[in-house]
Order: structure tokens, then C-alpha cells, then sequence
């Protein structure tokens, strides 16, 4: 049993092994699961057409070969891009030679990477098409769940949790006993949404998302009814104090973005719940080494 086990770390793949894939494709994710992940962290956004697709910035424009605001495009115009060759350019960029989760240039074409049977898919991931990826591991005897982080939420009036409930429902998730831990939360920077979130699904964990301690939570109690904390790494390392005080607050405390070893060391000695990172396969080597 490795130390990550033995201390409940759970290590989250931030957006996917997002350090060796592009972020948030089905080949990141993928090779986050096969890398042993727990958990694996995605932020959605709407599609002017009201599906929930898997985009961190509010444009495309950096991580993919298209231009324009998520909310302007339609799937269609979404699922025309390719959201992994801004990838294979940075790393060609900064090392000289494309990344492991490409296809080889093998007699296959584009099809695998490199022999790993991991999904060379750099199209755009829907939060369904995540969803199904975590229910199929699930069924195999994996147990990883999902950190679903809904991004500007306030200027759809509710619709991004809404149709984010739905699709949930779909899947059986929405509801999840309050007894038993569930394979899915949502995460947010807004409480607002959390609290919407809680309104429709009381027993859905929520995990409030923080850049600064804002001082009506220096105590370490959260927005109504949310049971995890969410801190910057920059928060722990400058407060360490904090995790402590929210713990005592009955929190459970999931700290992003956690990349670098003494990084991780540290939230391990601190007892965080969680390690979210780009690079779960080396925090997990490194727990069971601590
Ligand atoms: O997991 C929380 C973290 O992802 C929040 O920041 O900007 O990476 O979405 P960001
Ligand atoms: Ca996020």
C-alpha cells in the first residue's frame, strides 16, 4: 500500500496529466487514469448551443487552432479544432522532440501513442464524453472519481449548473447518498454556484475554491454547507497555519496547483486530503517514497 493510501492523499489530475498531454483531452485524462490517478480535475464551460465542454480559458485561443469565446462557438465549430498541437509545438519548442502521449508516425497514421494503447483524441472533450471515461474505469475495478470545476458561472444565471445537474443525472451521479463517498464533486471560485449546486443536490460534495483568504473565512469556515476547501497552493505554503484551521473547521482541504516535490512534501506533512497537479504520476512516486 503506497503512503498516498495509507494517509488518504488523494492525487488529482489537474485538467487532465495535463504536464505530458494537452489539457483537458481525452488523452490527457486517459493517461492520467492509466498513471493511477484518483481523481481527475476538468473545468467546463458552456457552448452557445448549451453543451459543457472541457476549456479552461474563456477563448480556445491558446490551446487550440482556433480563435473565439467557448460561449460563442457551437459544438461543431468546437469539434472542427484540434486542442493538442499547441501542445506538440510548446514541447517541441522547449525540448527539441514532441511528447510520449503523440502517435508515432508509425505505418498506423495518427491512431495511438506511441504504442502505449492510450487515445491520441486531441479533439474537443465534452463533459460527457468524461464522464462516460470515468464510469468505463469504474466498471473495470478502478475507483477514480471526478473534480468538475464550473468556470464563470454567475453570467449564465444558473444554466452551467443546471445542465450540469442534468447530465449528472444521467449518469446516476447527481444524487449521490450522503453516507457514501461520491465519485463526483464541483468545484467553484464562486459560492454562488456552489450554492446552487447544493440547492438542487444537498448530498453533491462541493469544494469552495480560494486565491486569497478573504477575511470571512480566516476563521476556516467555508460558504454554507460546503465540506471541502479548496486553497492555492501559494496560500498553504504562505499560511501553513490555514490548513490546520480549517481542518478544525471539519473541512477537508484540496490544494492546487501542487507540481514540484517540496510542494508535495509539504501538503503531506500539512495531512491535506488532496494534491491536485499536472503531474500525478511523479506525486504518486513520490508518496509511496516519502
Ligand atoms: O483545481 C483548481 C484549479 O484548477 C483552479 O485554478 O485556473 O487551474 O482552473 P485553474
Ligand atoms: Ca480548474
Amino acid at each position: 500500500m503506497t503512503l498516498a493510501r495509507q494517509h488518504q492523499i488523494q492525487v488529482v489530475a489537474h485538467r487532465g496529466a495535463s504536464e505530458d498531454a494537452p489539457e483537458h483531452t481525452l488523452a490527457a485524462y486517459e493517461k492520467a487514469v492509466d498513471d493511477g490517478a484518483d481523481a481527475l480535475e476538468c473545468d467546463v464551460r458552456l457552448t452557445a448551443d448549451g453543451h459543457l465542454v472541457c476549456v479552461h480559458d474563456r477563448r480556445v485561443n491558446r490551446t487550440s487552432n482556433g480563435r473565439g469565446a467557448v460561449s460563442a462557438l457551437e459544438l461543431a465549430d468546437l469539434a472542427a479544432l484540434d486542442f493538442g498541437s499547441w501542445k506538440r509545438h510548446h514541447n517541441e519548442a522547449e525540448e527539441g522532440e514532441g511528447p510520449d502521449w503523440e502517435g508515432s508516425e508509425s505505418s498506423e497514421g495518427s491512431a495511438g501513442s506511441a504504442g502505449s494503447g492510450l487515445s491520441a483524441d486531441t479533439s474537443v472533450l465534452t463533459l460527457e464524453r468524461l464522464l462516460e471515461l470515468v464510469a468505463d474505469s469504474n466498471a473495470s475495478g478502478r475507483q477514480v472519481r471526478l473534480a468538475i470545476e464550473t468556470k464563470h458561472p454567475t453570467r449564465w444565471a444558473g444554466q452551467v449548473e443546471e445542465r450540469l445537474l442534468m447530465l449528472l443525472k444521467r449518469f446516476g451521479l447527481d444524487a449521490p447518498p450522503a453516507d457514501d463517498p461520491s465519485p463526483v464533486r464541483v468545484m467553484s471560485f464562486s459560492a454562488r454556484s456552489l450554492h446552487r449546486v447544493r440547492a438542487a443536490s444537498p448530498t453533491l460534495p462541493t469544494v469552495y475554491l480560494m486565491q486569497f483568504v478573504l477575511p470571512r473565512h480566516r476563521d476556516g469556515r467555508l460558504p454554507g454547507g460546503v465540506r471541502i476547501a479548496g486553497p492555492a497552493l501559494r496560500i498553504v505554503r504562505n499560511h501553513p497555519g490555514y490548513v490546520a484551521k480549517l481542518k478544525r473547521a471539519g473541512h477537508q482541504v484540496h490544494v492546487w496547483t501542487v507540481n514540484e516535490p517540496e510542494d508535495v512534501e509539504l501538503c503531506a506533512e500539512l495531512g491535506v486530503d488532496a494534491i491536485i497537479t499536472n503531474r500525478p504520476k511523479q506525486v504518486l512516486t513520490q508518496l509511496d517514497q516519502l
